[in-house]
């Protein structure tokens, strides 16, 4: 059977050693970190995605600051907001919850917000500083990624990583880091790849970020490969007291039996990118105010 990556409980660990480094710096008199969080509209799982990351907050003893606008704001007035946030010396890292409406250019936003206080690791800067030798914020969600790989010691050099939705966010800079950091051989895959089984059966590591449940099925996995899941799609569950429940993009059930490593849904992932989250807050906090 597989070793479960369990995002879950690394992300506790590192909520721990976060709690630590907080109450140091509050011994010593400093103020406590301060995440501000802005969301748009009322998407709920959105909100659910906020008040998850609001709660991390409280539990390692971070200061939040939630801004919530309605759908109607326009870009202007929203770009307004990020450059008080950007002057704002309270406040030392903050993250624009996406999507935002359409009327909203996301890349006009994200690119007017400071690169030290970009906690998301969005901005061009830091995007481009994965390949750089001073790596500054890195993207919450492949940053996650690669920790939860780093810390159950799986083998990355010289391995073929397979990954399967190139996105911005997700896709594109893991294939980066993959490359950069871990030493792995790296094939990117996208919506106009041919015969995607053909490259998700070579994979060793195969991480897929598309957001469609039972994308990857049995046959499409080689024995033994390490599977990361970072598909978070809601799909009704009338079992459920929501009446949803969380679907990765990986067949579960058929797909780990065959595997050596591979992330639940939810409980792998999405911890992780949380905990990411809390890190490149810390590491803003602590750049902008040394102890000197
Ligand atoms: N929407 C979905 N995932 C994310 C994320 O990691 N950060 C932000 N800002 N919005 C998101």
């Amino acid at each position: 059977m597989p070793t479960i990556l369990d995002g879950k409980k690394v992300a506790s660990d590192i909520k721990n050693e976060i709690s630590a480094r907080v109450e140091e710096r509050k011994s010593k008199g400093f103020r406590a970190p301060n995440l501000a969080i802005i969301i748009v509209g009322d998407d709920g799982a959105s909100h659910t995605y906020v008040n998850g990351k609001i709660a991390a907050c409280k539990s390692v003893g971070f200061d939040f600051t939630l801004m919530h606008f309605a759908s109607t704001i326009s870009e202007e007035k929203l770009l307004k907001h990020v450059e008080n946030l950007n002057s704002d010396e309270d406040i030392d890292g903050f993250i624009v919850q996406l999507p935002l409406p359409e009327h909203i250019s996301v890349e006009k936003i994200t690119e007017s917000i400071k690169p030290e206080k970009d906690v998301d690791g969005f901005t061009n800067q830091n995007f481009g500083s994965i390949v750089s030798k001073n790596q500054l914020i890195l993207p919450a969600t492949p940053f996650g990624v690669m920790e939860l790989l780093r810390r159950y010691d799986v083998e990355t050099e010289g391995k073929h990583c397979v990954i399967v939705g190139a996105s911005r966010l997700v896709g594109a800079p893991l294939g980066m880091m993959m490359t950069e950091s871990a030493h792995a051989t790296v094939t990117l895959c996208h919506k106009y790849t041919n015969d995607l089984a053909s490259h998700t059966k070579s994979a060793d590591i195969l991480v897929v970020a598309v957001g469609k449940p039972g994308l990857i099925s049995e046959d499409m996995v080689k024995e033994g490969a390490v599977i990361v899941d970072v598909g978070t799609t809601r799909v009704e569950d009338k079992t459920k007291k929501s009446g949803f429940r969380l679907s990765g993009d990986v067949d579960y059930d058929t797909v780990a039996p065959k595997t050596s490593f591979i992330t639940p849904v939810p409980g792998g992932v999405g911890p992780m990118t949380i905990a990411s989250l809390l890190l490149n807050t810390l590491k803003a906090y602590e750049d902008q105010n040394p102890e000197g």
